[in-house]
């Protein structure tokens, strides 16, 4: 086991009407409030209402900035900032999933650093200070509810990257099950699909940590236990609270103490998937992590065996590589880019990006071939 500090700030306030406490949260940061949410989901579920009573029974005065899209744009979020310091804000209030969320961190720290957001992305600016941030979190996924990651896309740059401080931390975060039911059956799926994802680069990374593997092991377990039966019954409360706990539980260290780091090479070349194609996160990684367990097979073959031996029961690496497939199939996952109607004729484009950005991992390097090898287990 490595040495390692266990630091997580973030207050999590998870289960039924937990929100009646935002108002109050709140007002611990000071009244003016920037309320940052994305194109409209929670106006539709009643989200934006119970929000908004919240935030009036503190008097607060709330600036507003919407529309934060899917795979955010770091454009978005120097306009929010510049939203943010014009109205000198005590606070922001993020209401939404990982894109949102993912927003008002960078938000939170352009304001209090007088910094140009990508900048900071790119390490070129150290933050000193932060923005409180309260989440409420409307999606189970990303885990960036109680970590201290973002991830944006640059249009002029050609990138969707991520950034780890450990001042963008949620100073609270509101998980409340019940806000997830209206989630649609694909992004529900898409995000059961990166918790386990999550701990699959926590897995695969760097070191050896055993109760770490074991909690990897029982997050994916839990996951696929319950994801299949959320699809199938979206408005249970409990299927629901465990699939939101376990995508917290999934990235917020817990899995990785004990160890030198992640791997994180397949969130690289997912990422650059959603930059080319705009294709949902959780989406890119079903059709990443086969392709890159094929290619890292006969490299770390004890390794993905013992996997699939933990969860499937079986006793080769391509066993476990299958039964992988087979889960991410069963709940409507793509395994393929063709499943998701991307065929050879952009097979060039993407070898490009992934050559160009040189995707890769931390624990697992890759070189220009495995690079383009990836891209062909993909297609
Ligand atoms: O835009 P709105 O209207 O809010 O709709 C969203 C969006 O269309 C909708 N949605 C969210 N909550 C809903 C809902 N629809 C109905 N009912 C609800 N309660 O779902 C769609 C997807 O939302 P998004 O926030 O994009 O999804 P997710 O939470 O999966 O976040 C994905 C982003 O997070 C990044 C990804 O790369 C991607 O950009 N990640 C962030 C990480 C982190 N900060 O730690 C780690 C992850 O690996 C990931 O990279
Ligand atoms: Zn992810």
């Amino acid at each position: 086991m490595e040495n390692f500090t266990a630091y997580n700030p973030t207050k999590l306030h998870f289960g039924k009407n937990v929100t009646d406490k935002l108002g109050e949260t709140i007002l611990e940061y000071g009244k003016r409030v920037l309320l940052m949410h994305g194109k409209g989901s929670i106006q539709k579920n009643g989200i934006y209402d119970k929000v908004i009573n919240q935030l009036k029974s503190i008097n607060a005065e709330i600036i507003e900035y919407s529309g934060i899209k899917s795979n955010p744009l770091v454009t978005d979020v120097s306009e929010a900032a510049q939203l943010g310091k014009l109205n000198n804000i005590d606070v922001i209030l993020a209401v939404g999933g990982g894109s949102v969320i993912d927003s008002a961190k960078i938000t939170a720290l352009a304001i209090a650093n007088n910094s140009d957001p990508w900048a900071i992305m790119k390490y070129k600016v150290k933050p000193e200070t932060t923005i409180p941030l309260v989440a409420v979190l409307t999606l189970a996924a990303t885990g960036t509810e109680m970590n201290g990651a973002a991830v944006l896309q640059n249009q002029e740059t050609d990138e969707k990257i991520g950034y780890i401080t450990a001042l963008s931390y949620p100073a609270h975060s509101f998980l409340d099950p019940e806000f997830t039911y209206s989630v649609p059956k694909n992004y529900t799926a898409y995000g059961i699909a990166d918790l386990i994802a999550h701990a699959l680069e926590a897995y695969f990374g760097e070191g050896d940590a055993s109760l770490s593997d074991r909690f990897v092991e029982v997050i994916i377990k839990e996951a696929m236990e319950y994801g299949p039966l959320v699809l199938q019954n979206p408005e249970s409360y409990e299927y629901r609270a465990n699939i939101m706990w376990a995508a917290t539980t999934a990235l917020n260290g817990l899995t990785n103490y004990g160890r030198k780091s992640g791997d994180w090479g397949v969130h690289d070349i997912g990422h650059n998937l959603s930059y080319l194609f705009d294709t949902p996160h959780g989406a890119t990684l079903t059709i990443a992590y086969p392709a890159w367990l094929k290619l890292q097979k006969d490299r770390i073959p004890e390794r993905v065996k013992q996997l699939g031996n933990q969860l499937f029961g079986t006793n080769s690496a391509d066993e476990t590589i299958e039964n992988l497939e087979k889960f991410f199939k069963s709940i409507d996952c793509p395994i393929k880019l063709s499943d998701i109607n991307i065929g050879n004729d952009k097979k060039e484009e993407i070898t490009n990006q992934m050559l160009k950005n040189k995707i890769n991992g931390m624990a697992h390097t890759l070189s220009d071939e495995d690079r383009t090898r990836i891209v062909e287990l993909m297609m």
